[in-house]
Parts: structure tokens; C-alpha cells; sequence
């Protein structure tokens, strides 16, 4: 990497973003492409907040991208968002253009993209959903806008599982939703875990008869990369994705807001796979 005058400056907001694996993968996928700059970490206390962008202003940070806590947070201080973003109330990448900042989500068409690129239909697609919280919304909404044909959603909080259906509905009258359906009939050829049961716990967050009513399952957690719920699509020998691609897809989306070329997908899979290994290594 070469740095001089011209370099241009990316980076992420949170607190704490000493874990993120979004420096090294961005900042070689400017490499990788050509593009004379560097993505930093900037972790950002509350407070902080209001004064942030007067400072990317003055730094002419050109883009950034938003993690917890403040993926919500950041929004009264943007100065447009994207349909997307708005729909959410949420955002995850944020650019600099002629006209402010501007706020986008890349967390839900990250998502999509992680399959489409592995051929899943999503169109006419029965979807189950594990969690109501922030990552199962974005899913949720952006599974609706590829035109699938029912979701189920599933949540230990049943309100916020209905609230989420609410939501979608207006979006989608058409959409045929079950909050907490007890039986998984007629099946899914979608179950996608958004808790984040299997994380740390060692848990499994569905029964074995969703499981075995599922055609291909997602776990959007990617370390650990083999959850208690992968483990059990394995022994019934149903495809199964961690989720590592969601995560790559969401750089590749957001790099490719910030710099309107295509990103370099492999060069930045094969640096997300090379910090994974390296938390595994430092345990
Ligand atoms: P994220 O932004 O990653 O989606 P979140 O908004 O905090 O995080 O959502 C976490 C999800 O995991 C929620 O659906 C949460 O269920 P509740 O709405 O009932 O809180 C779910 N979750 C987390 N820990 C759980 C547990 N031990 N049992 C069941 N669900 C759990």
C-alpha cells in the first residue's frame, strides 16, 4: 500500500470497532482495484456524534460505514437517505456526494446478493426467519422487495415479531406472513437464523422439525463459522450457509457506493477469511 497527498479516506464508526474485519478488506480492495485510498476505524463515543460529521467534513472523508451502536443513531445527522435506509430507519454505509452525506443499508440486499450469487430463487420461495431484532428487519424487508411468495417469523419476544410483520405489510400488502407459526407446514426453502442463539451459547435456536422442513439454511452469524443450527442442517444433509458472504456482500455493496466501480469479490473474501482465521489463531 502506498500512501501520499492524494490518498482518500474511508473509514467505520462504532463503539467498539477494534474487531471489525472492514479495514483491512476495504482498505485491499482499493488496493486491489487501483484506488489511492485507505479505510479507517474510528471509534466514536455518543457524544461525539453530533460533531462528527463537521469533522469528516473538514477531513474530507470521503465515505464511512456505521456499526453498532449508532447505525440509528446516526441518522438525524445525514443529509438524505436512501429509500431503503429510510424504510429501516437504519443505516450501515454513508457517502459523501455534491449534495451531503447520504445515508444506505447494504445489510438486507447483502444479504440477497450472498445467494443470488449461488443461484437461490428467491421469487415465489416459502422464507422462515429466525428474530425480529435490527438484522432479521433488513433481511425481512429486502426478501420482500425479491417478490417471495410467504415469510414466517419467529421471535421469543412475540410483540416485536408482530411488530415486524405490521411493518412489512405496509410495504407489502401481498405478502403472506405467520408470526410464530407452531407447525412448519407446507415447508421452507429458505430458514434463516438472525438471533444470536449459537453465537456464544452453544444453542440451537429452532426445533428439529423446522430444520428438517427446510430446503437450505442460513445462519448469518460467521464466527463461530459452524453454529449448533449449521451442525444440525449437516446431519440432515440440508444445504447450509454461514454467514461469512452476508458480511463479504455488504462490503462489496458499500465499496461499490463509495467508488461506482464493481468490487473485487475475491480479494476481499479471501481477506475476511484470513482475519477469521487470525481469531481463531489469537484464541
Ligand atoms: P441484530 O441487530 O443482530 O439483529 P438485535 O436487534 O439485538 O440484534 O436482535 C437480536 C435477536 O436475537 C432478537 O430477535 C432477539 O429476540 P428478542 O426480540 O426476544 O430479544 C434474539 N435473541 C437474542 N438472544 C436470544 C435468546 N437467548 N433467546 C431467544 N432469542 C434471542
Amino acid at each position: 500500500m502506498r500512501i501520499d497527498g492524494k490518498t482518500r479516506l474511508y473509514g467505520i464508526i462504532g463503539n467498539p470497532v477494534s474487531h471489525s474485519f472492514s479495514p483491512k478488506m476495504q482498505s485491499e480492495a482499493f488496493f486491489e482495484s487501483g484506488i489511492n485510498a485507505v479505510y479507517l476505524p474510528f471509534p466514536v463515543e455518543e457524544k461525539a456524534l453530533p460533531h462528527l460529521l463537521t469533522f469528516f467534513d473538514i477531513t474530507k472523508i470521503h465515505g464511512f460505514n456505521v456499526t453498532v451502536p449508532y447505525k440509528e443513531k446516526i441518522l438525524p445527522f445525514l443529509d438524505h437517505l436512501s429509500t431503503k435506509a429510510e424504510r429501516l430507519g437504519s443505516v450501515n454505509t454513508v457517502v459523501k456526494t455534491d449534495d451531503g452525506w447520504i445515508g444506505h443499508s447494504t445489510d438486507g440486499t447483502g444479504f440477497i446478493r450472498s445467494l443470488e450469487e449461488k443461484n437461490f430463487q428467491f421469487k415465489g420461495a416459502r422464507v422462515l426467519i429466525l428474530g425480529a431484532g435490527g438484522s432479521a428487519k433488513a433481511i425481512a424487508h429486502a426478501l420482500a422487495d425479491v417478490e417471495i411468495s410467504s415469510l414466517g417469523i419467529i421471535n421469543r419476544t412475540a410483540n416485536k415479531a408482530d411488530a415486524l410483520a405490521k411493518d412489512l405489510i405496509l410495504h407489502k400488502p401481498d405478502l403472506n406472513i405467520q408470526v410464530n407459526p407452531r407447525i412448519p407446514a407446507p415447508g421452507y426453502e429458505l430458514l434463516i437464523n438472525c438471533t444470536s442463539i449459537g453465537m456464544i451459547d452453544d444453542l440451537c435456536p429452532i426445533s428439529e422439525d423446522f430444520i428438517k422442513a427446510s430446503s437450505f439454511i442460513v445462519d448469518i452469524i460467521y464466527n463461530p463459522p459452524l453454529t449448533p443450527l449449521l451442525r444440525q442442517a449437516q446431519k440432515h444433509q440440508i444445504p447450509s450457509e454461514n454467514g461469512l458472504d452476508m458480511l463479504l456482500y455488504q462490503g462489496v455493496e458499500a465499496f461499490e457506493i463509495w467508488t461506482g466501480q464493481k468490487a473485487p469479490v475475491e480479494a476481499m473474501k479471501k481477506s475476511l477469511l484470513e482475519s477469521l482465521s487470525k481469531v481463531f489463531f489469537d484464541k
